[in-house]
């Protein structure tokens, strides 16, 4: 919430994109988050064989492509060649496993765009290489363009911060463990953000985390009602399947 007390603004973050109604992590998904007017898409980052940056969410292509294997054993004319949306549905059959630089080409500017480095300890350089392509297209210095770096990784977030100082960076967790005053305090010397599971969330989790000047986004989001409990909670971000369960309906 920007101006809390006065205005609620919540930003709508598309998880993977809209992946309620597309599949996730393609063009089609982020496609209809910018069409249902998310303030962010969410998006995974890996690296191929040879070292291309790829978007998608799990470390095999095997749950949503039509391929089998690990995405780093996977070239990227390899990883091209799959089908990334006919497992959500025959009419999104022909979908690619997207490239990171084609997806900041198509967005930036027209929505924010929240990068999750996905496992980086699977691929080494890969914070220098993410920081070049930013750096490359002038998003990598302090500025209002709506990119944001995140991870669960948090010796990944603070390299991160190092490479890029001007550029929002927030720390992924379901554990409790991270919530404690100390670990908190930790967080907040390199991160803007900390974003917790919704199961992590309350009143004073909020409090706390404002206290120390971060905000927090909370994820992931497959339902009406779980949409309005992070509401009443008064996140800064809501991360979900749906944007339409935060947004205005239309
Ligand atoms: O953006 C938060 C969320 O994406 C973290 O979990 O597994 O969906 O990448 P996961
Ligand atoms: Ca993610």
């Amino acid at each position: 919430a920007e101006t809390r007390g006065e205005i609620m603004k919540v930003d709508t973050v598309a998880h993977r994109g809209a992946s309620g109604y597309a599949p996730e992590n393609t063009i089609a998904a982020f496609d209809k988050a910018v069409e249902m007017k998310a303030d962010y898409i969410e998006i995974d980052v890996q690296r191929s064989k040879d070292g291309e940056l790829v978007i998608i969410h799990d470390n095999s292509v095997d749950r949503t492509t039509n391929g089998t294997g690990s995405v780093k054993n996977l070239t990227f004319e390899e990883l091209r060649s799959l089908d990334a949306g006919s497992w959500k549905g025959s009419e999104f059959a022909g979908e690619k496993i997207p490239s990171f630089d084609e997806i900041l080409d198509r967005y930036h500017g027209k929505t924010g765009i929240l990068i999750e480095m996905k496992s980086p300890e699977l691929y080494p350089g890969i914070e220098e290489e993410v920081a070049k392509e930013l750096m490359e297209r002038n998003l990598g210095k302090p500025q209002n363009e709506k990119i944001i770096i995140q991870s669960f990784n948090f010796d990944s977030m603070k390299l991160m911060n190092r490479l890029l100082p001007g550029v929002p960076i927030g720390v992924l967790t379901s554990s409790t463990k991270d919530t404690t005053d100390q670990a908190l305090k930790d967080i907040a010397g390199y991160a803007d953000y900390f974003n917790p599971s919704y199961g992590l969330v309350s009143e004073d989790l909020v409090t706390k985390v404002h206290s120390l000047d971060l905000k927090i986004s909370s994820w992931t989001v497959r339902s009406q009602q779980a949409a309005d409990f992070l509401l009443d909670m008064d996140v800064d971000g809501i991360i979900t399947d749906y944007p339409d369960y935060v947004l205005p309906r239309k």
